[in-house]
Protein backbone atom coordinates (compact mmCIF):
# COMPACT_ATOMS: atom_id res chain seq x y z
CA UNK A 1 0.00 0.00 0.00
CA UNK A 2 2.92 2.27 0.32
CA UNK A 3 3.12 5.30 -2.56
CA UNK A 4 5.41 8.30 -3.25
CA UNK A 5 4.86 11.25 -4.89
CA UNK A 6 8.20 13.18 -6.28
CA UNK A 7 7.81 16.76 -7.00
CA UNK A 8 9.56 17.88 -9.97
CA UNK A 9 7.55 21.18 -11.48
CA UNK A 10 10.27 23.65 -9.80
CA UNK A 11 12.95 25.73 -11.91
CA UNK A 12 15.79 26.46 -9.24
CA UNK A 13 16.42 29.58 -10.63
CA UNK A 14 19.04 30.54 -7.41
CA UNK A 15 21.52 28.12 -9.56
CA UNK A 16 21.38 29.57 -12.99
CA UNK A 17 23.24 29.55 -14.80
CA UNK A 18 23.55 25.89 -14.89
CA UNK A 19 19.41 25.06 -13.75
CA UNK A 20 17.75 26.81 -16.45
CA UNK A 21 13.91 26.62 -17.28
CA UNK A 22 14.51 24.32 -20.20
CA UNK A 23 17.16 22.13 -17.63
CA UNK A 24 15.75 22.60 -13.76
CA UNK A 25 18.38 21.47 -11.03
CA UNK A 26 16.76 18.42 -10.38
CA UNK A 27 17.90 17.04 -13.24
CA UNK A 28 21.21 18.10 -12.93
CA UNK A 29 24.07 16.19 -11.10
CA UNK A 30 24.75 18.92 -9.02
CA UNK A 31 27.40 17.41 -6.57
CA UNK A 32 29.25 15.78 -8.74
CA UNK A 33 28.50 12.32 -7.92
CA UNK A 34 26.99 10.58 -11.19
CA UNK A 35 23.45 11.03 -10.36
CA UNK A 36 21.23 13.82 -10.88
CA UNK A 37 19.15 15.10 -7.77
CA UNK A 38 15.81 12.73 -9.12
CA UNK A 39 17.96 10.01 -9.78
CA UNK A 40 19.69 9.73 -6.09
CA UNK A 41 15.73 10.77 -4.79
CA UNK A 42 14.34 7.92 -6.69
CA UNK A 43 16.77 5.68 -5.65
CA UNK A 44 16.42 6.54 -2.20
CA UNK A 45 12.72 6.11 -1.94
CA UNK A 46 12.72 2.89 -4.18
CA UNK A 47 14.55 1.04 -1.11
CA UNK A 48 10.93 0.78 0.74
CA UNK A 49 8.14 1.91 -2.16
CA UNK A 50 7.65 -0.49 -5.08
CA UNK A 51 9.51 1.31 -8.04
CA UNK A 52 5.97 1.10 -9.66
CA UNK A 53 4.30 3.15 -7.35
CA UNK A 54 6.33 6.48 -7.32
CA UNK A 55 4.88 8.93 -9.47
CA UNK A 56 6.44 11.98 -10.57
CA UNK A 57 4.65 15.32 -10.64
CA UNK A 58 5.82 17.91 -13.54
CA UNK A 59 5.18 20.29 -15.88
CA UNK A 60 4.13 19.19 -19.32
CA UNK A 61 7.77 19.59 -20.59
CA UNK A 62 9.93 17.77 -18.71
CA UNK A 63 8.48 14.52 -19.34
CA UNK A 64 10.77 13.40 -21.66
CA UNK A 65 13.90 14.32 -19.60
CA UNK A 66 11.78 12.49 -16.27
CA UNK A 67 11.53 9.38 -18.23
CA UNK A 68 15.27 9.40 -19.77
CA UNK A 69 16.58 9.77 -16.36
CA UNK A 70 13.81 7.40 -14.47
CA UNK A 71 14.13 4.49 -17.00
CA UNK A 72 11.91 2.14 -14.77
CA UNK A 73 9.27 4.54 -14.53
CA UNK A 74 6.20 3.67 -17.17
CA UNK A 75 4.51 6.82 -19.04
CA UNK A 76 1.46 6.56 -16.66
CA UNK A 77 3.67 7.24 -13.93
CA UNK A 78 4.52 10.61 -14.78
CA UNK A 79 1.91 13.09 -13.88
CA UNK A 80 1.83 16.38 -16.13
CA UNK A 81 0.71 19.88 -15.15
CA UNK A 82 -0.02 21.97 -18.00
CA UNK A 83 1.13 24.54 -16.07
CA UNK A 84 2.68 25.59 -12.85
CA UNK A 85 0.07 26.16 -9.80
CA UNK A 86 2.47 25.56 -6.98
CA UNK A 87 2.42 22.18 -5.18
CA UNK A 88 -1.23 22.02 -3.81
CA UNK A 89 -2.98 21.31 -6.91
CA UNK A 90 -0.30 18.82 -8.13
CA UNK A 91 -0.71 17.23 -4.67
CA UNK A 92 -4.44 17.19 -4.61
CA UNK A 93 -4.43 15.72 -8.47
CA UNK A 94 -2.06 13.00 -8.12
CA UNK A 95 -4.08 11.91 -4.54
CA UNK A 96 -6.83 11.32 -6.58
CA UNK A 97 -4.88 9.26 -9.21
CA UNK A 98 -4.12 7.08 -6.54
CA UNK A 99 -6.82 6.96 -4.59
CA UNK A 100 -8.09 5.06 -7.80
CA UNK A 101 -5.84 2.33 -7.82
CA UNK A 102 -5.61 1.56 -4.42
CA UNK A 103 -8.17 3.41 -2.20
CA UNK A 104 -5.81 2.40 1.28
CA UNK A 105 -2.98 3.70 0.11
CA UNK A 106 -0.46 5.52 2.81
CA UNK A 107 2.20 8.07 0.72
CA UNK A 108 4.49 10.04 0.76
CA UNK A 109 5.43 13.11 -0.80
CA UNK A 110 8.38 14.32 -0.93
CA UNK A 111 10.87 17.04 -3.01
CA UNK A 112 13.05 15.67 -5.52
CA UNK A 113 15.94 18.39 -5.55
CA UNK A 114 17.00 17.22 -1.77
CA UNK A 115 20.31 16.41 -0.27
CA UNK A 116 19.98 13.70 2.53
CA UNK A 117 23.10 11.62 3.48
CA UNK A 118 22.10 8.78 6.01
CA UNK A 119 19.73 7.01 3.89
CA UNK A 120 19.38 4.26 6.39
CA UNK A 121 18.62 6.97 8.97
CA UNK A 122 15.55 8.65 6.24
CA UNK A 123 14.06 5.05 5.28
CA UNK A 124 13.82 4.25 9.64
CA UNK A 125 11.95 7.65 9.78
CA UNK A 126 9.81 7.07 6.50
CA UNK A 127 9.17 3.99 8.38
CA UNK A 128 7.80 5.22 11.15
CA UNK A 129 5.85 7.93 9.80
CA UNK A 130 4.00 5.72 7.47
CA UNK A 131 3.02 3.21 10.77
CA UNK A 132 1.72 6.69 12.41
CA UNK A 133 0.36 7.68 9.31
CA UNK A 134 -2.39 4.44 8.93
CA UNK A 135 -2.60 4.11 12.90
CA UNK A 136 -4.86 7.46 12.98
CA UNK A 137 -5.66 9.77 11.01
CA UNK A 138 -2.84 12.12 10.56
CA UNK A 139 -0.72 14.44 8.28
CA UNK A 140 2.72 13.61 9.10
CA UNK A 141 6.11 16.10 9.08
CA UNK A 142 9.52 15.35 9.34
CA UNK A 143 11.22 17.95 11.47
CA UNK A 144 15.17 19.38 11.28
CA UNK A 145 16.80 21.05 13.93
CA UNK A 146 17.04 24.51 13.12
CA UNK A 147 20.51 26.59 12.59
CA UNK A 148 19.43 30.16 12.08
CA UNK A 149 16.41 32.32 11.41
CA UNK A 150 16.02 30.92 7.81
CA UNK A 151 13.29 32.42 6.62
CA UNK A 152 12.27 30.38 3.05
CA UNK A 153 10.76 27.63 5.48
CA UNK A 154 8.18 26.43 7.10
CA UNK A 155 8.07 25.99 11.21
CA UNK A 156 6.96 23.73 12.80
CA UNK A 157 6.28 24.21 16.51
CA UNK A 158 5.39 21.14 19.23
CA UNK A 159 5.03 21.32 22.64
CA UNK A 160 7.91 21.40 25.03
CA UNK A 161 6.83 18.94 27.30
CA UNK A 162 5.74 16.25 25.04
CA UNK A 163 8.63 13.64 25.12
CA UNK A 164 7.18 10.99 22.73
CA UNK A 165 8.96 10.35 19.82
CA UNK A 166 5.83 11.68 17.11
CA UNK A 167 4.64 15.06 18.61
CA UNK A 168 1.82 16.74 17.90
CA UNK A 169 2.30 20.29 16.27
CA UNK A 170 0.64 23.54 18.00
CA UNK A 171 1.44 25.52 14.98
CA UNK A 172 2.85 25.31 11.28
CA UNK A 173 3.77 28.70 10.10
CA UNK A 174 5.18 28.93 6.77
CA UNK A 175 7.96 31.28 5.60
CA UNK A 176 7.59 33.56 8.69
CA UNK A 177 9.53 37.34 8.45
CA UNK A 178 12.95 37.53 9.95
CA UNK A 179 11.77 38.93 13.80
CA UNK A 180 9.28 36.06 13.86
CA UNK A 181 11.72 33.56 12.83
CA UNK A 182 14.09 34.58 15.54
CA UNK A 183 11.84 34.22 18.33
CA UNK A 184 10.70 30.68 16.98
CA UNK A 185 14.38 29.71 16.96
CA UNK A 186 15.39 31.29 20.64
CA UNK A 187 12.50 29.57 21.69
CA UNK A 188 13.85 25.62 21.34
CA UNK A 189 10.33 23.85 20.42
CA UNK A 190 10.40 25.13 17.03
CA UNK A 191 11.30 22.84 14.04
CA UNK A 192 12.03 23.10 10.13
CA UNK A 193 9.64 21.94 7.75
CA UNK A 194 11.68 19.10 5.59
CA UNK A 195 8.70 19.42 2.77
CA UNK A 196 8.43 15.77 3.34
CA UNK A 197 4.82 14.77 4.21
CA UNK A 198 3.34 11.37 5.21
CA UNK A 199 -0.24 10.68 5.03
CA UNK A 200 -3.14 7.75 4.31
CA UNK A 201 -4.79 8.87 0.41
CA UNK A 202 -7.81 9.59 2.90
CA UNK A 203 -6.02 11.47 5.63
CA UNK A 204 -5.39 14.10 2.87
CA UNK A 205 -8.33 14.26 0.99
CA UNK A 206 -10.16 15.00 4.14
CA UNK A 207 -7.90 18.05 4.67
CA UNK A 208 -8.47 19.31 1.22
CA UNK A 209 -12.32 18.88 1.22
CA UNK A 210 -12.31 20.84 4.87
CA UNK A 211 -9.57 23.82 3.75
CA UNK A 212 -9.51 23.81 0.12
CA UNK A 213 -13.32 23.05 -0.92
CA UNK A 214 -13.09 24.88 -3.83
CA UNK A 215 -9.90 23.11 -5.59
CA UNK A 216 -11.46 19.80 -3.93
CA UNK A 217 -14.56 20.27 -5.86
CA UNK A 218 -12.82 20.97 -9.19
CA UNK A 219 -10.32 18.33 -8.78
CA UNK A 220 -13.16 15.61 -7.71
CA UNK A 221 -14.97 16.26 -10.87
CA UNK A 222 -12.50 14.34 -13.34
CA UNK A 223 -12.19 11.74 -10.80
CA UNK A 224 -13.90 9.45 -13.31
CA UNK A 225 -11.71 10.33 -16.25
CA UNK A 226 -8.30 9.84 -14.32
CA UNK A 227 -6.20 7.27 -15.62
CA UNK A 228 -8.32 6.62 -18.47
CA UNK A 229 -8.14 8.60 -21.93
CA UNK A 230 -10.10 10.80 -21.24
CA UNK A 231 -8.00 12.67 -18.44
CA UNK A 232 -5.95 14.59 -20.83
CA UNK A 233 -8.56 16.59 -22.13
CA UNK A 234 -10.30 17.18 -18.42
CA UNK A 235 -6.78 18.33 -16.86
CA UNK A 236 -5.92 20.26 -19.88
CA UNK A 237 -8.90 22.55 -19.60
CA UNK A 238 -9.41 22.50 -15.49
CA UNK A 239 -6.10 22.82 -14.19
CA UNK A 240 -5.49 26.00 -14.54
CA UNK A 241 -8.63 27.29 -12.64
CA UNK A 242 -6.73 26.34 -9.71
CA UNK A 243 -5.39 28.41 -7.08
CA UNK A 244 -1.76 28.69 -7.51
CA UNK A 245 -0.58 27.75 -3.90
CA UNK A 246 1.69 25.39 -1.86
CA UNK A 247 0.54 22.94 0.24
CA UNK A 248 1.91 24.28 3.25
CA UNK A 249 -0.27 27.52 2.91
CA UNK A 250 -2.99 25.51 1.56
CA UNK A 251 -3.27 22.70 4.32
CA UNK A 252 -0.58 22.54 7.12
CA UNK A 253 -1.28 26.25 8.20
CA UNK A 254 -5.11 24.96 9.07
CA UNK A 255 -4.98 21.44 9.79
CA UNK A 256 -5.21 20.79 13.72
CA UNK A 257 -3.69 16.95 12.75
CA UNK A 258 -0.50 17.98 12.01
CA UNK A 259 2.20 15.56 13.64
CA UNK A 260 5.70 15.84 13.23
CA UNK A 261 8.82 13.13 13.71
CA UNK A 262 12.21 15.33 14.45
CA UNK A 263 14.49 13.65 11.92
CA UNK A 264 17.35 11.33 13.04
CA UNK A 265 19.27 12.54 9.53
CA UNK A 266 20.93 15.26 8.17
CA UNK A 267 18.82 17.45 5.14
CA UNK A 268 19.94 20.06 3.63
CA UNK A 269 17.62 21.39 0.35
CA UNK A 270 20.20 22.61 -1.94
CA UNK A 271 18.62 25.85 -2.54
CA UNK A 272 21.24 27.79 -3.26
CA UNK A 273 25.05 27.65 -4.41
CA UNK A 274 25.90 28.34 -0.65
CA UNK A 275 24.25 25.55 0.45
CA UNK A 276 25.59 23.02 -2.61
CA UNK A 277 29.17 24.14 -1.25
CA UNK A 278 28.14 22.81 2.20
CA UNK A 279 27.89 19.65 0.86
CA UNK A 280 30.10 19.35 -1.41
CA UNK A 281 33.96 18.03 -0.72
CA UNK A 282 36.61 20.90 -0.44
CA UNK A 283 40.32 21.72 -0.29
CA UNK A 284 42.50 22.64 2.24
CA UNK A 285 41.11 26.60 1.71
CA UNK A 286 37.57 25.70 1.17
CA UNK A 287 36.73 25.35 -2.39
CA UNK A 288 34.38 23.35 -3.78
CA UNK A 289 35.27 21.98 -7.40
CA UNK A 290 32.90 20.37 -9.86
CA UNK A 291 33.75 19.28 -13.25
CA UNK A 292 36.92 21.69 -13.41
CA UNK A 293 40.37 21.01 -13.33
CA UNK A 294 41.84 23.79 -11.18
CA UNK A 295 45.05 25.63 -10.44
CA UNK A 296 44.03 27.56 -7.45
CA UNK A 297 46.35 30.50 -5.35
CA UNK A 298 45.30 32.74 -2.82
CA UNK A 299 41.61 31.48 -3.19
CA UNK A 300 39.26 30.35 -0.54
CA UNK A 301 35.95 29.32 0.06
CA UNK A 302 34.99 29.43 -3.63
CA UNK A 303 32.32 26.81 -5.40
CA UNK A 304 33.79 26.68 -8.92
CA UNK A 305 32.13 24.47 -11.81
CA UNK A 306 32.53 23.79 -15.50
CA UNK A 307 30.52 22.15 -18.17
CA UNK A 308 33.28 19.34 -18.85
CA UNK A 309 36.31 19.57 -17.18
CA UNK A 310 37.39 22.95 -17.71
CA UNK A 311 40.49 23.97 -16.48
CA UNK A 312 39.99 27.46 -14.41
CA UNK A 313 43.02 29.44 -13.07
CA UNK A 314 42.50 31.60 -10.28
CA UNK A 315 44.53 33.68 -8.31
CA UNK A 316 42.95 35.98 -5.27
CA UNK A 317 39.49 35.35 -5.22
CA UNK A 318 37.44 34.46 -2.04
CA UNK A 319 33.65 33.84 -1.36
CA UNK A 320 32.87 33.59 -4.78
CA UNK A 321 30.39 31.62 -7.32
CA UNK A 322 32.48 30.87 -10.46
CA UNK A 323 30.34 28.87 -12.81
CA UNK A 324 31.15 28.48 -16.69
CA UNK A 325 28.14 26.52 -18.46
CA UNK A 326 27.75 26.83 -22.22
CA UNK A 327 28.16 30.40 -23.11
CA UNK A 328 27.14 32.02 -19.58
CA UNK A 329 30.01 32.59 -17.50
CA UNK A 330 28.90 33.76 -14.00
CA UNK A 331 31.11 35.31 -11.25
CA UNK A 332 29.06 36.35 -8.39
CA UNK A 333 29.91 37.12 -4.70
CA UNK A 334 28.31 33.95 -2.44
CA UNK A 335 27.00 36.47 -0.31
CA UNK A 336 24.41 38.07 -2.75
CA UNK A 337 23.48 34.08 -3.86
CA UNK A 338 20.14 35.14 -3.51
CA UNK A 339 20.23 37.71 -6.30
CA UNK A 340 21.01 35.36 -8.98
CA UNK A 341 17.13 34.72 -8.93
CA UNK A 342 15.84 38.47 -10.36
CA UNK A 343 19.55 37.66 -12.45
CA UNK A 344 18.53 35.56 -14.22
CA UNK A 345 15.65 36.99 -15.35
CA UNK A 346 17.49 40.05 -16.67
CA UNK A 347 20.30 38.65 -18.61
CA UNK A 348 18.01 35.88 -20.48
CA UNK A 349 15.52 38.57 -21.15
CA UNK A 350 18.45 41.11 -22.90
CA UNK A 351 20.31 38.09 -24.73
N1 LIG B 1 5.21 19.25 -9.80
C1 LIG B 1 5.38 20.44 -9.26
N2 LIG B 1 4.58 21.47 -9.65
N3 LIG B 1 6.36 20.60 -8.37
C2 LIG B 1 6.53 21.83 -7.84
C3 LIG B 1 5.73 22.93 -8.18
C4 LIG B 1 4.69 22.74 -9.16
O1 LIG B 1 3.95 23.64 -9.54
N4 LIG B 1 6.15 24.00 -7.47
C5 LIG B 1 7.18 23.56 -6.72
N5 LIG B 1 7.41 22.25 -6.94
C6 LIG B 1 8.42 21.38 -6.31
C7 LIG B 1 9.80 22.00 -6.24
O2 LIG B 1 10.60 21.57 -7.34
C8 LIG B 1 10.35 21.45 -4.93
O3 LIG B 1 10.93 20.18 -5.12
C9 LIG B 1 9.10 21.24 -4.06
O4 LIG B 1 8.00 21.19 -4.98
C10 LIG B 1 8.87 22.36 -3.03
O5 LIG B 1 8.70 23.58 -3.71
P1 LIG B 1 9.60 24.85 -3.36
O6 LIG B 1 9.19 25.97 -4.25
O7 LIG B 1 11.05 24.49 -3.34
O8 LIG B 1 9.09 25.17 -1.88
P2 LIG B 1 9.82 26.04 -0.81
O9 LIG B 1 11.27 25.73 -0.76
O10 LIG B 1 9.47 27.47 -1.06
O11 LIG B 1 9.13 25.59 0.57
C11 LIG B 1 8.86 24.24 0.88
O12 LIG B 1 10.03 23.51 1.20
C12 LIG B 1 10.73 23.93 2.40
C13 LIG B 1 11.91 23.02 2.61
O13 LIG B 1 12.77 23.03 1.53
C14 LIG B 1 7.88 24.25 2.07
O14 LIG B 1 7.33 22.96 2.23
C15 LIG B 1 8.56 24.73 3.35
O15 LIG B 1 7.67 24.61 4.45
C16 LIG B 1 9.79 23.88 3.62
O16 LIG B 1 10.47 24.32 4.79
MG1 LIG C 1 12.63 24.71 -1.96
Amino acid sequence: NYYAVLMAGGVGSRFWPVSTVQFPKQFHDMLGTGETLIQKTFSRLSKLIPKENILVLTNDIYNDLVLEQLPDLCQDQVVLEPAMRNTAPCILYATLKIKKLNPDAVMVVAPSDHWIEDENAFLDNLQKAFDCALKQEVLMTLGIQPTFPNTGYGYIEFNKQDTNLIKKVSQFREKPDYATAKTFLSSGNFLWNAGIFIWTVEAVLNAFRKFQPQMYQLFKEGYNHYNNPEEKEFIEENYTKADNISIDYALMENAENVYVLPASFDWNDLGTWGSLHEKLGKDENNNAVVNARVFLENATNNIIRTDNDKTVVIDGLDNYIVVDRDDILLIYPKEKEQEIKKITAIVTKNK
